[in-house]
């Protein structure tokens, strides 16, 4: 089976100027869910339809799917499906047809449709025009009224919105959006239906009036839960769409061994890989390809985004991760901001106020309060003091510092880039460093302290 997804209309009630279909939910952009529902429930080939803003729309989908133009975004459902007709059309199958603006589909549901087609053809010997995702909602409005034979599960026709009277209007069952048509009978009926006269577009729900007419059968399949046929025409139910996909992938990891804390605030992107045995708490985000090994905890408001977090690993309150690793037994935080292309070594400590850029932290380093270390390799078991910062900046080019095992770096010392530090070094505390210190040596720049007798209190009563 084939599949199309419709990705071309204006999506007007966004009031955006970027594609609806490209709108993010959890770090991802809408049609992402729907084209991952349709490969997990078994359909590879794929087209998009696109037509407002088609170059954007297709950048972000990448070339993994076949791409086809509906030339007027708003001629209507049934056109976009007609703008993929090279693509569907000289197949003897069924047809997947499903909105882009539709992200909570279910994979299993797209199988599930599959199955059935294939029992009634198997059990009942009969050919199905198609059969539609629909579900019951406590408020249908906006949604296409599904009508049907009372008491069976064969739809007679679909109605717009727009075009019901208020006894269709009161019907609870509605169109998910999700359709699989035998090509043959689909073809013929798009060739038929004709536009309306209130919208001008060719609807797509008005096939199945067409079909059903023409004798060919059209049953509903209904959907596992109401939310799962949530059509985002708006903001805030991209919104709405975003907080249940958020707790459906939280529940995910929760099966598998992950303690969440107050879930409604915790945001994991579909990305995300967790171990047992993690332990998140309220108003963690965790974003991208991020990964966290087992028994690691992640306390309060920390943001880790694309980094690698090892074993054992403490994160503590509104710490700022990122494009980095943390080894196994570490410590970071609270309040620290790890930066790109960092690694926190194994049980090497990382405190408040503490600010890293691409520097590698050997094991055991104790870096517990306000220092800035940036383009650094820090060697094992060292002790960077409050205050310590490399300046690695001159105005023009970046430079390195290295600093050997063990050594020592009192509080407040600026350690001026390129420079070398060498095993065991001791730098003594308010030094400014801007020559390399050998092995073992300690260094000590600060002008002579002097102490007037009596000179402050008076200076004070003045
Ligand atoms: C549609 C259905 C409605 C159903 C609902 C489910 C029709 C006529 N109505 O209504 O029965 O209950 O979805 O969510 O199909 N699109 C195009 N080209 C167009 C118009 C739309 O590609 O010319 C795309 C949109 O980008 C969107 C999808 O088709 O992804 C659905 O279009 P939308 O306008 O949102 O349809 P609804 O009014 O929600
Ligand atoms: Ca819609």
């Amino acid at each position: 089976m084939k599949a199309v997804i419709l990705a071309a209309g204006l999506g007007t009630r966004f009031k955006s100027e970027k594609p609806k279909v490209l709108h993010h939910i959890l770090g991802k952009p809408m049609i992402w869910y729907v084209i991952n529902a349709v490969r997990k429930g078994g359909i590879k080939d794929i087209a998009v339809v696109v037509g407002y803003k088609a170059e954007e729309v297709m950048e972000t989908v990448g070339e993994e799917v076949n791409f086809y133009l509906q030339s007027n975004p708003k001629g209507g459902t049934a056109e976009a499906v007609l703008a993929s007709i090279d693509f569907w059309r000289n197949e003897e199958d069924y047809l997947l047809v499903i909105n882009g603006d539709s992200p909570l589909i279910k994979p299993e549901t797209v199988k599930n449709m599959q199955r059935f087609l294939f029992m009634v053809e198997e059990y009942e010997k009969v050919k199905l025009g198609g059969v539609i995702l629909t579900s019951f909602l406590s408020d249908p409005t906006g949604y296409g009224r599904v009508v049907k034979e009372e008491g069976t599960d064969r739809i007679v026709k679909i109605v717009e919105e727009k075009e019901a009277s208020p006894e269709e209007k009161s019907i609870r069952e509605v169109n998910g959006g999700v359709y699989m048509f035998y090509i043959p009978y689909l073809l013929e009926a798009l060739f038929k239906i004709k536009p309306s006269e209130k919208t001008g577009e060719l609807y797509l729900t008005d096939a199945v009036d067409y079909m059903v007419r023409k004798g060919y059968e059209i049953r509903s399949f209904q959907a596992s839960e109401p939310t799962e046929i949530l059509g985002v025409n708006t903001r805030w139910e991209l919104s709405f769409a975003e907080s249940i996909v958020k707790l459906k992938l939280i529940k995910y990891w929760a099966e598998r061994g992950v303690t969440v804390h107050s879930p409604e605030t915790v945001w994991i992107e579909p990305d995300v890989e967790l171990e047992e045995n993690v332990e998140i708490f309220p108003d963690v985000m965790l974003k991208g390809k991020t990964r966290i090994a087992k028994n690691t905890v992640i306390h309060k408001g920390s943001i880790i985004e694309n980094s690698v977090i090892g074993e054992n690993v403490n994160v503590y309150p509104f710490s700022y991760i990122k494009d980095s690793k943390v080894e196994k037994g570490a410590v970071v935080g609270p309040f620290s901001r790890i930066r790109e292309q960092t690694v926190v070594g194994e049980k090497a400590e990382v405190g408040n106020f503490v600010e890293i850029k691409k520097s590698i932290i050997s094991r055991g380093v104790k870096a517990k309060h306000l220092a800035y270390i940036g383009d650094a390799h820090v060697g094992k078991q060292v002790n960077i003091s409050a205050g310590v910062v490399t300046a690695n900046y001159d105005g023009k080019e970046k430079h390195k510092t290295f600093i050997g095992d063990n050594a020592f770096v009192g509080s407040n010392s600026l350690l001026i880039a390129p420079l070398s530090l060498g095993d065991f070094c001791y730098i003594a505390g308010g030094s400014v460093i801007s020559k390399d210190i050998p092995s073992g040596a300690l260094a000590i720049e600060r002008s002579r302290l002097r102490i007037l007798e009596g000179k402050g209190k008076k200076k004070l009563e003045k």
